[in-house]
C-alpha cells in the first residue's frame, strides 16, 4: 500500500519548508523549484498585470510620436516606446517559466479579465503629457520595480534589473523636457504646469490602495515578493519628486503638501480612491479606447506570429535534418 504524503498549497512539509528557509534566507526561487500554488498564482498575476501595464502603456505616448517637436525628441521617444514593448516581452517571458500560456495572458488582458495599470486610462492631450508621464509616470514605476528586483522569484527579480536601468533613462528624459519647457515660452510653462496638475494624483494611484484597504499586501510581503507597503512607495515617491517640482518652478496640485520636519518626509493629502475604484472598474477616460487600440494591434499582428512560428518550424525542421 502506498501512502501520499498529505499536501498543502500543492507541497509536502518537506517542500513547503526547503521553500521558506530560501525566502527567510533572501534567496532566490526558480522555476524548477517546488513552491506553494498561491505563490505561483499570486506572481503569474502580478506579472501578467506589469507586463500588460507595459505595452498598454505605449499607447499614450505612441500617441505623440509623429508629434515631437524635433528629431531628437522623436527619436528618444521613439526608443522608449519600444523599451516598453520589451518590457512587456520579458515579463511575458518570465511569466511562461510559470507555466502560464503567453496566449491566454493576452487573451485574459483582450477580455478585460486580467487589468493593467489605471495611470494608462487618463489621456495625453498635450506634448508636456508625454514629458509629465516619463518625469512621474517611469518614476513611480522605478520606486516599484527596483525593490522587485530583490523579490523571491529568479526570473522576476532579474528581469527588473535590466528594465529599471531603462526606466530611468526615461525618467530624466521626461524630467528634462518638462525643464526645457518651463525655460521656454510662458504657454510651454502653462503647458507644463497643467499636465503636472492632471497626472500628480493618477501617479499617487500607481502604488495601489492604502496599505489597510490592501488584503493581499501582507502574503505578498511573507512571501518576499513585495519589499515595502504600498503606502510607504507612495511616500518615498513623494518625498522625491516634490523638490523636482521645485526645481521646476511648478506647483504640486496638494494644498497639504508640506515638509514635516519631525517625520523627516513631506505630509501629502489623499488621492481619491473613488476615482481610482472607477477607473480600476473600466470607467477611467480612455479605457475603452486602449483596449480596442491592444485588440486591434493583436488582430493585425496575428500575420507576424504565424510567419514567426512558421519560420521557427522550418529552422528546427532543418536542424533535424543535418
Ligand atoms: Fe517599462
Ligand atoms: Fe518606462
Amino acid at each position: 500500500m502506498t501512502v501520499t504524503e498529505e499536501r498543502v498549497d500543492g507541497l509536502t512539509a518537506a517542500e513547503q519548508a526547503a521553500f521558506d528557509a530560501v525566502v527567510a534566507d533572501d534567496g532566490r526561487i526558480e522555476p524548477r523549484d517546488a513552491m506553494p500554488e498561491g505563490y505561483r498564482r499570486t506572481l503569474v498575476r502580478q506579472i501578467a498585470q506589469h507586463a500588460h501595464s507595459e505595452i498598454i502603456g505605449m499607447q499614450p505616448e505612441g500617441n505623440w510620436i509623429t508629434r515631437a517637436p524635433s528629431l531628437r525628441r522623436k527619436a528618444i521617444l521613439y526608443a522608449k516606446v519600444q523599451d516598453e514593448a520589451g518590457h512587456g516581452l520579458y515579463l511575458y517571458s518570465a511569466a511562461e517559466t510559470l507555466g502560464a500560456d503567453r496566449a491566454d495572458l493576452l487573451d485574459a488582458l483582450h477580455a478585460g479579465k486580467q487589468k493593467y495599470s489605471t495611470i494608462f486610462n487618463y489621456p495625453t492631450l498635450t506634448w508636456a503629457d508625454t514629458m509629465a508621464i516619463g518625469w512621474l509616470v517611469d518614476g513611480a514605476a522605478i520606486m516599484n520595480q527596483v525593490p522587485l528586483s530583490r523579490c523571491s522569484y529568479g526570473p522576476y527579480a532579474r528581469a527588473m534589473t535590466r528594465v529599471c536601468k531603462e526606466e530611468s533613462f526615461h525618467q530624466r528624459q521626461g524630467f528634462e523636457g518638462m525643464l526645457t519647457l518651463v525655460r521656454g515660452t510662458e504657454a510651454q510653462r502653462r503647458m507644463a504646469q497643467d499636465a503636472l496638475d492632471r497626472f500628480w494624483w493618477p501617479s499617487l494611484m500607481m502604488f495601489g490602495p492604502p496599505d489597510d484597504a490592501s488584503p493581499n499586501s501582507a502574503q505578498s510581503m511573507a512571501w518576499g515578493i513585495k519589499r515595502f507597503s504600498n503606502d510607504e512607495l507612495r511616500q518615498k515617491f513623494v518625498d522625491v519628486t516634490a523638490p523636482q517640482a521645485d526645481f521646476l518652478g511648478l506647483r504640486v496640485p496638494d494644498p497639504e503638501l508640506r515638509w514635516n520636519d519631525e517625520r523627516g518626509h513631506y505630509d501629502f493629502g489623499t488621492p481619491d480612491w473613488d476615482e481610482f475604484m472607477r477607473v480600476v472598474k473600466g470607467d477611467g477616460p480612455c479605457n475603452r479606447q486602449r483596449l480596442e487600440a491592444r485588440r486591434r494591434a493583436h488582430d493585425e499582428g496575428a500575420w507576424v506570429r504565424e510567419a514567426a512560428a512558421a519560420h521557427a518550424a522550418r529552422r528546427s525542421a532543418v536542424a533535424r535534418a543535418a
